[in-house]
C-alpha cells in the first residue's frame, strides 16, 4: 500500500454528548489547535456512534453534533489544516470496530475504569456498544493509522488498550499493518477537575452548573463560577509542593497555567503568598480574555447548520480517503472477500 503522508497523523475525538466544558477545551481542544501545523497531519471527529452508547435524543444528537464542531471551529481548528468531520459519515469505522469486536477479548473489556464507574452495579442494564466502545475507540484511531493520540488522562487506558489491540491483530495475522499508538498526555491541565469539589473530575453532567465552565457560558458567567469556585483557606504556597493534599487550590493553578500557556511551577512562583482574594479575579480575567471569544463565535457559528454541516460532509470526503484503503486492506488480511 502507498503512503499517503510522511508526517506523523494525529487522531482525536470527543462525543457530542451534553456540550462541551473547559476540562474538554484545555484537555483536548487545545491541544489539538497546537498540533496544527508542519508537523503532523491532524484528524478530528466529533464522535457521534460513541454518543448512542447512552441514550440520545435524536434532534438533541444532532445538534449536539454541530455544536461540538462549532466549539471545535471555534476554538481555532482550521478546517483547511485539519479534518474535520463526524463519525457516522464515514462508515469505516464502524465496520473496522466491528473487526476488533472480534479481535478484543471481553476481559480487556472488564478491566476498563470508565466502564467499571459508568456501568457500576448496574452493567446488566447497560447497552452492548458501552461495553465495546474501546474497540471502536481503537477502530477510529487505526484507521488512519494513526500514531498520536492527543488526550486528557481519562483517556490513557483506552489508548493503550488500542495498542494492545493492534498487536494482537498483527500478531494473529502475522502482519505489521497497524502501528503502536502513543496518547499524547501533556500540559499543565489533563484532568481539570469539578470546580466545588476538587476530588472528583469535571465532567458536562453533574448535579450543578457552579461545578463546571460550559464553553458557552458568557463572560459574566464564567467570572462568577471562577469566583465562587471552593478553595481552602491558606494562601498560594511558595512551591508547588505545598498544594499537595489541596486538589481545588492545586486545579485553579492548573487551569490558570493551562490558560496562560506556562507551568504550574511558573504560576506558583508568580503568585507565591498571594491569597484567593488576589488570585481568583486574576484568574477570572484570564479565562474571560480567553473563553468569552469562543463562546461568542460559537453562537455565531451555530446560528449557520447549514455551513457547519458543509464543513463536516468535506472533512468526511478527506476522511473517507484516508479510511477507506486502509479498510479495504483489512478486509484483505482478515480473508473476508468484498471484490
Ligand atoms: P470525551 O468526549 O469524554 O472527552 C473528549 C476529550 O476531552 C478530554 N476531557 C478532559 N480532559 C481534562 N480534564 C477533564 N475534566 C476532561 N474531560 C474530558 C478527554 O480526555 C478527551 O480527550 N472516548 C473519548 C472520545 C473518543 C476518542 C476516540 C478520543 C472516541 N474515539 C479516538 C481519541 C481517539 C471520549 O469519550 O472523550
Amino acid at each position: 500500500m502507498t503512503k499517503t503522508s510522511f508526517k506523523p497523523r494525529v487522531f482525536s475525538g470527543i462525543k457530542p454528548s451534553g456540550g462541551l466544558q473547559l476540562g474538554n477545551y484545555l484537555g483536548a481542544i487545545k491541544r489539538w489547535v497546537d498540533m496544527q501545523g508542519p508537523n503532523f497531519e491532524t484528524v478530528y471527529c466529533v464522535v457521534d456512534l460513541h454518543a448512542i452508547t447512552v441514550w440520545q435524543d435524536p434532534a438533541e444528537l444532532a445538534a449536539g453534533t454541530r455544536e461540538i464542531a462549532a466549539g471545535m471551529l471555534a476554538s481555532g481548528i482550521d478546517p483547511e489544516k485539519s479534518i474535520l468531520f463526524n463519525q457516522s459519515r464515514v462508515s469505516a469505522h464502524a465496520e473496522l470496530g466491528w473487526i476488533f469486536n472480534c479481535v478484543a477479548r471481553v476481559g480487556w473489556m472488564d478491566r476498563m475504569t470508565q466502564w467499571k464507574d459508568k456501568a457500576g452495579k448496574n452493567a446488566e442494564k447497560q447497552s452492548l456498544g458501552l461495553y465495546a466502545y474501546p474497540s471502536l475507540m481503537a477502530a477510529d484511531i487505526l484507521l488512519y493509522h494513526a500514531t498520536h493520540v492527543p488526550v486528557g488522562e481519562d483517556q490513557k487506558q483506552h489508548v493503550e488498550l488500542t495498542r494492545d489491540i493492534a498487536a494482537k491483530f498483527n500478531h494473529d495475522y502475522k502482519t505489521e499493518f497497524f502501528p503502536l499508538t502513543t496518547p499524547v498526555i501533556e500540559g499543565p491541565a489533563m484532568r481539570v477537575m469539578n470546580l466545588r469539589d476538587g476530588t472528583k473530575k469535571m465532567s458536562k453532567s453533574g448535579e450543578s452548573d457552579m461545578e463546571r465552565i460550559n464553553m458557552t457560558d458568557d463572560a459574566d458567567t464564567i467570572s462568577k463560577k471562577l469566583k465562587k469556585a471552593r478553595t481552602d483557606p491558606a494562601p498560594l504556597p511558595e512551591t508547588l509542593e505545598g498544594l499537595a493534599g489541596r486538589p481545588e487550590a492545586r486545579n485553579l493553578v492548573d487551569i490558570y497555567a493551562a490558560l496562560s500557556d506556562r507551568t504550574a511551577e511558573q504560576v506558583i512562583a508568580e503568585f507565591a503568598g498571594a491569597g484567593w482574594g488576589t488570585f481568583k479575579p486574576a484568574l477570572a480575567d484570564l479565562a474571560v480574555e480567553k473563553l468569552a471569544p469562543i463562546s461568542v463565535e460559537m453562537k455565531r457559528l451555530m446560528a449557520d447548520p447549514a455551513e457547519i454541516d458543509r464543513i463536516l460532509r468535506k472533512g468526511a470526503e478527506r476522511a473517507r480517503a484516508i479510511a477507506e484503503p486502509i479498510l479495504a486492506r483489512t478486509y484483505e488480511i482478515v480473508g473476508l472477500q468484498r471484490g
